[in-house]
């Protein structure tokens, strides 16, 4: 895929810098059963315990198999869903603190791009009218005519024709229809744009095009980004930091070309063992890592670390039963800012360790964790050697 390079990390650890702060966030569901009772059975674990910042002017790419919580946490950081515990500090202000008016101001300054523009898009309101809605909401503009000016801009700026305006979305590609959705989170001036896996249902050949245009566009309009994938080659051009999610948290976190040339989890290395290489000798020579099994139900996550059912490196100690903190590791030559959530990291990157084959767990969809501080149990689970099986691109 041609894209467009990576944009210019602004320098580390400036608290100036930092546009976006999550910290701690959880975001559980409660399961209930009953009609008259409304009885609480269990929570879906959707986000568990997620820290990450986003730095002005960068793109964060957040990957991770679907069902993981992507979509979770970029609504709660949109302030779309309350956190049930944690906080999101958007340019310096706690955003479940703001309401009525501020929140509302607030609202201008956080976009989001959708996965899928025909469904994004009223089929009913004409372009004008899609894109102007905003613009009027947030008082940018009081009519169509007094916006037509910013409306043409807009629309060069993403690549269609100014006689787009008075068209219906049906009218237009999937790509086209994609266009319209980032013309419209662009029409209020935003600072964020949260793309929540902007280019999944389009055709691979316009794939790249929507993401070439999204890294022109921050460049232009100075935008941070959020883009969230389920494939780690769609972030790789466009990310300058890429945080990989699995069930509920973040388990590694590291500029992009760090994560791709030395990934240090498990499952990061699983991930992208799954991504082809068009070298045939380096495709045929490369580490391959197939991942058993499904992702574990989140209303019933392993406990310890939660990758542990999948991983071929778990250990006897540690792995099933101490959940890992995102830290950062003690190997010469790998930056401060690439941390990784696994109690091995190093011993698995000396080669101290080796992996193991790995037998499926299967995991009672039924059973939930009765609170929010016990994460349940693996009902079945069968240790020893066996050929690692299943399809690691499945659902990414
Ligand atoms: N409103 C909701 N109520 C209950 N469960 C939800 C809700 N939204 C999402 N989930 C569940 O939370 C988990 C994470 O979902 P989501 O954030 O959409 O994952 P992803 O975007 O990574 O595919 C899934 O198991 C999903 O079914
Ligand atoms: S903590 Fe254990 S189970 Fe988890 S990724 Fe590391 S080695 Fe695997
Ligand atoms: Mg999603």
């Amino acid at each position: 895929m041609t894209t467009t390079g990576p944009h210019p990390t602004t320098s580390a650890g400036d608290e100036h810098d930092v546009l976006l702060t999550v910290e701690g966030v959880k975001v559980h569901f409660p399961i209930k059963q009953g009609v008259i009772f409304d009885k609480t059975i269990g929570y879906v674990y959707a986000v568990d315990g997620v820290d990450l910042q986003i730095r002005k002017g960068e793109t964060y790419g957040l990957v991770g198999e679907s069902g993981c919580g992507k979509s979770t946490l970029g609504r709660a950081i949109l302030n779309l869903e309350h956190p049930t515990e944690g906080r999101v500090v958007f340019d310096g202000v706690d955003i479940a603190s703001l309401k009525g008016e501020e929140l509302r101001r607030k609202r201008q300054d956080l976009q989001m791009v959708f996965q899928d523009p025909l469904s994004s898009l009223d089929p009913r309101q004409s372009v004008e009218s899609l894109l102007v809605e905003g613009m009027k909401a947030h008082g940018l503009a009081k009519d169509a005519k007094q916006a037509r000016p910013r409306l043409r801009e807009l629309l060069h700026a993403v690549g269609l024709p100014s006689t787009a305006l008075n068209k219906y979305p049906h009218e237009f590609s999937g790509g086209q229809r994609q266009r319209i959705g980032i013309a419209r989170a662009l029409s209020v001036d935003p600072k964020l744009i949260v793309a929540d896996e902007p280019v999944s249902a389009l055709d691979v050949s316009v794939q790249a095009q929507v993401i070439n245009l999204l890294g022109d566009l921050q460049d232009e309009f100075g935008l941070t980004y959020l883009v969230i994938a389920h494939d780690l080659a769609v972030v790789r051009h466009i990310s300058d930091r890429i945080g990989v999610m699995y069930l509920g948290s973040i388990v590694e976190e590291a500029a992009a070309p760090d994560l791709y040339a030395e990934p240090l989890h498990p499952y990061t290395r699983a991930l992208l063992s799954a991504v082809p290489i068009p070298d045939p000798e380096i495709e045929d020579s490369r580490e391959q890592i197939l991942l058993t099994g499904d992702l574990p139900s989140p209303s019933n996550p392993p406990t310890g670390c939660r990758f542990h059912t999948r991983c071929p490196w778990r250990q006897k100690t540690r792995c099933d039963d101490e959940r890992p903190q995102l830290r950062v590791v003690e190997i010469g030559g790998i930056p401060a800012d690439h941390k990784v959530a696994c109690h091995w990291a190093e011993q698995i990157h000396s080669g101290q360790l080796q992996p193991h084959e790995v037998e499926a767990v299967s995991v009672d969809p039924t059973s939930f964790a009765a609170d929010a501080g016990d994460h349940g149990t693996i009902i079945a689970e069968t240790p020893g050697r066996a050929t690692q099986s299943g399809d690691p691109g499945r659902g990414l």
